[in-house]
């Protein structure tokens, strides 16, 4: 029902349905991010398309979180199928397990986060290369045309950019050459990066080869070998993005579209979604957001982390039981397990919420097709290590494996053995691209950055859709909160909104100890279908934008519509 007067004219002329040419959207965590893609699909491009300029922009435009020194997930909607690609970092192949403890066997300080040693092998541009060998339509130097301009003509530096620059400049101050590249950024100015405009010159003529074994492989080799950092040529010319079979779980009538491992994201998502599914009559009472509806939430996440920290991890290293995480008897007993009255034991506990930038885009295209896509640096800059000569930060993923047995990473999360470090790992992630499908018609298109708080904040975004009827700004906006098991009772509230005074006092009661955190919970991208149209949401928490897109007639089009009327 997304068609307007023009694609209605449209499609009864070519004689396809009323999916064809009908509106298009973007929800993306920055201005750029939006117009990029609304410029490729006005020429002619599809999501994926759209989905590949757009992360090539946020890497110039958003240099906090998008990136080509990183990697992500990609899941797409694309002619009525689901699909998964995987570009997650691996571990470079001289990583050993116990790579950051010292000689008693302690974490040494900032290893796994600070510097060359923390960086996985990236994957972003094999990523988009793959995505667009298999969907792509226009031709891929066009694609990163947007994302060249941008870097040497320079954007216009927001408020939020300079102040997380300020902060990274103070954390990374001595230890890397982040001040070399970024400490000009200024609210207001231009920012220009001609370094960068280079690399994606040469990735735009030469293609994901470039990348992994051309010039600019050679630039982070040299970068790796300055900062006694491991990665190598070898890390870089075997790296693989993985096409895998997404995560599809069954919710009501819908069906869930979503990251499998190595992220942790889709299968805590079903689970999240399931379990509330199993206790629905406890949460008829519940207003939004009141006390027994968090406790009754919290009692849910502190299952699905316990999982999380036993269970997952890369599957091409660790048997992941994912149908048995899934299975309806499984989640019966957990469901069972929920105390609707007071907090259930928690076994262990370990400190530290912290959060920081990944980014997140969402896309729909005119044929209906659509992209779900999360990648990042991890924290915000990742290691603060620019590639000299290439001009573009790499990431500090490795801080996702569990570096020690029980010990938190940067998120809290605790890990095991099937979260160890081993060469050519995928690091396990909470990153959870997502998309809802109901009789094979995309409903929804959604993500966040975030880190451990990613599929508690898009469960809660869902949530307030299809449980409490939000419209989809009021879903987005509303206030969220979190809860991992561990440090033990400790809810995670956001500066952006606290929960109530009241909802807080009576959360305290029960035993919770509430805890403001320093950064928002999330920024959510995201579209939704519905038979009223088409809508597409950015977060008030972050700097995005979101546009609806009209299709443009081409020449050809116009003649036909005119030749109608
Ligand atoms: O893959 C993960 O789960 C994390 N590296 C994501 C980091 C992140 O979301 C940081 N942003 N808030």
């Amino acid at each position: 029902m997304r068609s307007c007067w023009w694609s209605l004219v449209l499609s009864i002329c070519l004689g396809t349905n009323l999916a064809y040419a009908s509106t298009a959207a973007v929800a993306s965590p920055d201005r750029y991010g939006a117009e990029t893609s609304q410029l490729i699909l006005h020429q002619g491009g599809n999501a994926v398309d759209a989905a590949i300029a757009t992360a090539f922009t946020l890497a110039v435009t958003y240099p906090e979180a998008g990136n080509i020194g990183g990697g992500g997930f990609m899941v797409i909607w694309f002619e009525g199928k689901p699909y998964f690609l995987d570009y997650r970092e691996t571990a470079p192949l001289q990583a050993s397990r116990d790579m950051y403890l010292d000689e008693d066997r302690q974490v040494i300080d900032e290893l796994s986060l600070i510097g060359h040693l923390a960086s996985g092998v990236p994957g972003t541009v094999m990523g988009l290369w793959q995505a667009h060998q298999r969907f792509g339509t226009l031709p891929w130097a066009d694609l990163l045309q947007p994302a060249i301009a941008l870097a040497n003509q320079g954007f216009i530096v927001p408020e939020n950019l300079q102040q997380y620059g300020g902060n990274a400049l103070e954390r990374y101050q001595g230890k890397t050459n982040f001040a070399d590249y970024f400490a000009a950024m200024t609210a207001g100015h231009l920012f220009k990066q001609p370094e960068l405009a280079a690399t994606l010159s040469r990735i735009a003529n030469q293609g994901a080869a470039e990348f992994y074994m051309g010039e600019t492989a050679s630039l982070i080799v040299a970068e790796m070998q300055r900062g006694a950092g491991f990665i190598t040529a070898d890390d870089l010319a075997q790296y693989q993005a993985v096409w895998r079979e997404p995560l599809i779980f069954p919710w009501r009538d819908y069906q869930l579209v979503t990251v499998a491992p190595p992220s942790s994201g889709g299968i805590a998502l079903s689970q999240l979604l399931g379990l509330k599914q199993l206790r629905l009559d406890d949460f008829k009472a519940q207003q939004h957001n009141s006390a027994g509806y968090v406790h009754l939430l919290a009692e849910i996440y502190k299952r699905v982390f316990a999982d999380r920290a036993d269970y997952l991890g890369d599957p091409a290293f660790t048997k992941v039981p994912q149908q048995e995480l899934l299975a309806a008897d499984y989640l019966a007993q957990r469901a069972s397990e929920i105390n609707p009255q007071a907090i259930s034991a928690t076994k262990q506990i370990r400190p530290g919420l912290e959060s920081a930038q990944t980014t997140h885009f969402s896309i729909v295209d005119h044929a209906g097709n659509a992209v779900s896509n999360t990648y990042t640096l991890n924290l915000d800059f990742g290691s603060g290590v620019v590639v000299t000569g290439a001009g573009f930060l790499l990431n500090n993923e490795m801080d996702d494996f569990s570096i020690k047995p029980g010990v938190p990473n940067a998120f809290g999360v605790v890990g095991g053995a099937a979260n160890a470090i081993e060469p050519g790992k995928r690091m396990l992630s909470s990153m959870t691209p997502s998309i809802l499908v109901q009789d094979n018609e995309v409903r929804l298109v959604i993500g966040t950055p975030g880190g451990s708080t990613i599929f508690t904040s898009v469960f809660q975004v869902i949530t307030n859709l299809y449980d409490f009827g939000m419209p989809l700004a009021d879903a987005v906006a509303a206030p969220r909160f979190h809860h991992q098991l561990l440090p033990k009772n400790q809810l995670a509230m956001e500066p952006y909104q606290p929960l109530s005074d009241e909802v807080q006092q009576q959360l305290s009661e029960m035993g919770y100890q509430l805890h403001l955190q320093r950064w928002s919970l999330g920024d959510i991208q995201a579209i939704q279908l519905t038979d009223r149209g088409i809508e597409a949401i950015a977060d008030p928490r972050g700097r995005g934008k979101a546009l609806l897109i009209e299709p443009v007639a081409t020449e050809e089009q116009s003649q036909l519509d005119g030749s109608t009327m």
